[in-house]
């Protein structure tokens, strides 16, 4: 029987379990996939005793990803970029492996919900300079030649982010975000506002391209204000749960044997979860 987990500190809201528990049924694999409250002083530790825990890999969240890209083995292009992990292995010979698969989600799943994204697309525009926002970021150098602006709070986070994805990228001050939408044909949130219990983004849409796609990688509540309101202007959406979805999809198939499909069944049991539609 194959086991894998997610760690974190806390991990009980980690809706991973809810994804891996689904494919495990639905491929009739004998597995496990458990959650790991593991307090940021012992995760060292666990990671190095995963395998003695019966694990043969895990997913990584807060606050232990940029931790896991230390103590991997060999870590993959992507996670050295965004300069953290969220899913690890361990190899026949006790090894372990990284990866950060969710600039792979975020634009998988961009291309399946909005294809046209990248059509003649000028400039893109990404809200945040977090952790997240660096894996978008890392997604869209690779998938498009456009210009890309970054707005963020504390300026001094999106320049870091500028300088180290280099001069495609663009920072806008926070406060000009608004009036910097004329030119952009993608817009996505990657700032935790929006989510339940966080204020809304304050945002105008006025000046964005009615063709413009907007995506949020907030997933809870599955309709957030900014995606509300741009599907009200006539703007195409994409919410954050394909994204999260779609992260899932490598380390399955790396600890369970089985390359899994994210259905229309499986999202729908993960909306189950979620908060009610934001408006
Ligand atoms: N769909 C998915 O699979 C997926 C994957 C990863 C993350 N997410 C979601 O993405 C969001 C961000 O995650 P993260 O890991 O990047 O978090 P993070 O590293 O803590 O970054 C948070 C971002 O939000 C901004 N922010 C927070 N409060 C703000 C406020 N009041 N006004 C303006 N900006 C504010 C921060 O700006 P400052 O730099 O100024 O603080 C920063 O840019 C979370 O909601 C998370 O759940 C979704």
């Amino acid at each position: 029987m194959a086991k894998a987990c997610v760690i974190g500190w806390p991990v009980e809201h980690s809706r991973s379990p809810l994804i891996h528990r689904y494919w495990l049924a639905e491929y009739g694999i004998d597995g496990t996939y458990d959650k790991e409250a593991v307090r940021p002083e012992d995760f060292v530790a666990f990671v190095g005793a995963l395998a003695e825990h019966g694990y043969v890999g895990a997913n990584v969240t807060l606050p232990h990803k940029e931790a896991a890209l230390r103590l991997a083995r060999s870590a993959d292009e992507a996670a050295i970029a965004i300069g953290a992990v969220n899913t690890l292995w361990l190899d026949a010979e006790g090894r372990l492996h990284a990866s950060n698969t969710d600039a792979y989600g975020f634009m998988t799943n961009l291309d399946a919900e909005a294809p046209q994204w990248n059509e003649g697309l000028g400039a893109a525009m990404v809200l945040g300079a977090g952790g997240a926002a660096r894996a978008v970021l890392y997604g869209l150098i690779k998938a498009t030649d456009a210009k890309i602006f970054v707005a963020n709070r504390t300026r001094a986070r999106a320049e870091a982010l500028a300088h180290l994805f280099g001069p495609r990228v663009e920072v806008v001050d926070w406060g000009a975000r608004n009036a910097a939408f004329g030119t952009c044909g993608l817009l996505i949130n990657t700032t935790s506002l929006g989510m339940t219990g966080q204020a809304p983004l304050d945002i105008d849409l006025t000046a964005l391209p009615q063709d413009a796609v907007v995506a949020d990688i907030v997933y809870n509540p599955l309709l957030t204000p900014l995606l509300v309101a741009a599907a009200k202007r006539g703007n195409a959406t994409v919410d954050g749960l394909g994204m999260l979805l779609h992260q899932a999809v490598p380390g399955f198939e790396r600890w369970f044997g089985v390359r899994p499909e994210v259905t229309p069944a499986l999202r729908a049991h993960v909306v189950a979860s979620l908060s009610p539609e934001a408006a």
